[in-house]
């Protein structure tokens, strides 16, 4: 069953079934308009919100945000896998789908190719590193660190040449587009003249893959001091930063197995820890987490324990952002190294030691009012006050009512402060999501950008406007991931000449996000108040006009810099930009 199936074989899949036809086959639809509406079956609710659209396709739920095409519906509802679901469609239509479909690129999703080439281009990386004289340097710095031969071949560590064109060269031999690998992030654009250039040279390679195992991204590392210590992967269609943890497709079960994961910063420390026999560990890749990252977790298990290295700048800051965690209802402990890393304590005191501190880790509000009393005095009546206006925040985070007032008696104990005081101020915070962290939002559509959302309705809605768009503006000048995502796949779509229909580019993705997003795109209803050119256009021009100012800001800054070091060149380059700019 494992492997791919062609687009041509999903796509002749999908035509031959309707999705009301098959949802009605699982619950009951009545006719609402050209629409069908239901109680929804993925929420409980007793007014109905779940919507199937017949003319596009889709599936969405206005009340959870549920949505995506037929084969979502069957991936959600009978929890089969995206093969199993085409499947066993196409054996309800008497579709054959050949046992070993020979592929070439043009079958294939833009997904399909992406994960294929990044799965070349870690197998040229890791053979590499293996074998070829020009990675002697790697291999003794990966021996300096203790890194063995079995867990280099187990996590398909790789070393990238140190020239600007090996890897475009081995896989311009095995027939890659170019246009492939610049759409993967293995190779950039030059700036001067025409042409790409490898984006990873002279550095350790290590595959980022996703919890099915498939190859989405990489991360890339000096042999030395130098800086950027790490290159990693631009965003592509398969990688989208925050809805993925290095190494949780190793760890899965180790992770459900222990009901706990530990949670370190680097992939160094990743690997190392994992080495010395302690398997219930992802990294997040220094930054910080999000919902997605933490649903994504618990899927396997409720409790976590941070492990932050020695002298952290902004550990607070950090402390602030791992209350999303307990927002989903996760139990979160927290502990730092006196000195040095993951990596150097393992090294340096072994596995019993190290699941000896795990062991000794406190739990999120100890451990947070421990820091706030160590950075404020808590015998001052100031000190007081800040300590507990740092701490309720986290304390209402809490889902459990139960838990919420045993911590607040805590609190109040602790600090010698009144309960009922504390109480006050708590009932005070009305809204538990202001104020913290941008990134804990989920992104759905509702919370897009209202340009970006509308832009991308337009152009879903007729193809002419991408024409329109793809002159004026870029994928990268949208801010939302998800957003880019879409644009992305719409371009892919119309560069092979294939007509945009919202459930078809859906499929080929298995990632739950972008599906909910089209669907929920597509199904609210807009009345547009202004004919569509004139609303396309003026949303155009907003992008076009953040676009500048960013461009602006940015200018200003490496302006300040030229002028720091001297550089007068650079210096008359970028005022000419800038004065372009604004003169436009
Ligand atoms: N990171 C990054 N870009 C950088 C620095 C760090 O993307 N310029 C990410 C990497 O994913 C890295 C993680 O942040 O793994 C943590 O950083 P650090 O602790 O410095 O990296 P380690 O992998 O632990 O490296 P080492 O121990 O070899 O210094
Ligand atoms: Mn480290």
């Amino acid at each position: 069953m494992a492997g791919l199936i062609s687009e041509e074989i999903i796509g002749r899949v999908q035509d031959s079934c309707d999705i009301a036809e098959i949802i009605s086959g699982y619950i009951p639809l009545k006719r609402s308009g050209r629409n069908f509406k239901t109680l929804c079956p993925f929420h409980h609710e007793k007014t109905p919100s779940f919507m199937v659209n017949p003319d596009k396709q889709i599936f969405h739920c206005f009340g959870c945000g549920a949505g995506g095409n037929v084969f979502n519906f069957l991936m959600r509802h009978e929890r089969m896998e995206f093969p199993e679901a085409v499947e066993y469609l196409a054996k309800k239509a008497g579709i054959v789908i050949p046992q070993k479909e020979i592929h070439d690129k043009q079958t294939l999703s833009l997904f399909q190719q992406l994960y294929k080439i990044n799965e070349l281009a870690l197998n040229f990386y890791h053979e590499f590193l293996l074998n070829d004289k020009g990675a002697q340097d790697a291999r003794d710095y990966l021996q300096k660190r203790k890194v063995d031969t079995d867990t280099i071949k187990k996590f398909k560590l790789g070393f990238a040449p140190d020239k600007w064109d090996s890897l475009i060269n081995y896989l311009r031999q095995k027939n890659s587009s170019l246009n492939l690998l610049d759409k993967a992030g293995l190779i950039v654009a030059k700036e001067k003249s025409t042409g790409y250039y490898d984006r990873f040279r002279n550095r350790i390679i290590f595959p980022v893959w996703d919890v099915k195992e498939r190859c989405i991204a990489f991360g890339a590392r000096v042999l030395d001091d130098s800086l950027p210590k790490y290159i990693n992967s631009p965003e592509t269609p398969v990688y989208v930063k925050g809805n993925n943890l290095y190494g949780l497709n190793f760890s899965k079960e180790a992770i459900r197995e222990s009901d706990f994961a530990i949670i370190v910063e680097g992939y160094m420390d990743f690997i190392t820890v994992y080495q010395a026999g302690i398997e219930n560990i992802i990294a997040t890749s220094g930054t910080a987490l999000t919902v997605e990252q933490i649903r994504l977790l618990k899927r396997y298990t409720h409790n976590v324990v941070l492990l932050f290295d020695a002298d952290q700048a902004g550990v607070l800051a950090t402390l602030r952002s791992l209350d999303i965690f307990l927002e989903e209802g996760m139990n979160v402990k927290v502990t730092s190294l006196d000195s040095g890393d993951p990596d150097l304590f393992i090294r340096k005191f072994g596995a019993t030691k190290f699941k000896e501190m795990i062991k000794g880790a406190s739990s999120l509000f100890d451990y947070k009012l421990r820091l706030l009393c160590s950075k404020y005095s808590p015998k001052e009546i100031e000190g007081k006050a800040k300590i507990c206006n740092e701490m309720l925040p986290t304390i209402n985070k809490f889902k459990d009512a139960i838990l919420k007032f045993e911590y607040l008696k805590k609190l109040a104990d602790s600090l010698q402060v009144s309960e009922e005081a504390l109480r006050i101020e708590l009932a005070k915070i009305k809204e538990p999501r202001a104020g913290v962290l941008k990134t804990e939002e989920p992104r759905t559509a509702s919370n897009l950008k209202v340009v970006e959302k509308t832009l991308l309705k337009l152009m879903l809605e007729e193809e002419r406007f991408i024409q329109n768009f793809k002159e004026k503006l870029e994928v990268a000048d949208f801010q939302d991931p998800t957003c880019r995502q879409i644009l992305d796949l719409m371009f892919d779509f119309v560069s092979q000449g294939k007509e945009i229909h919202p459930s078809k580019l859906i499929s080929g993705c298995s990632d739950e996000l972008l599906p909910k997003t089209i669907a929920q795109l597509c199904a609210e209803e807009i009345t547009y108040p202004e004919d569509k050119d004139k609303i396309f256009h003026e949303c155009v021009n907003r992008l076009k006009k953040d676009k500048i100012k960013n461009r602006c800001k940015e200018l200003q800054g490496e302006i300040k810099l030229a002028e720091c070091y001297g550089d007068r060149e650079k210096l008359h380059q970028l005022m000419h930009e800038y004065n372009q700019l604004i003169k436009g």
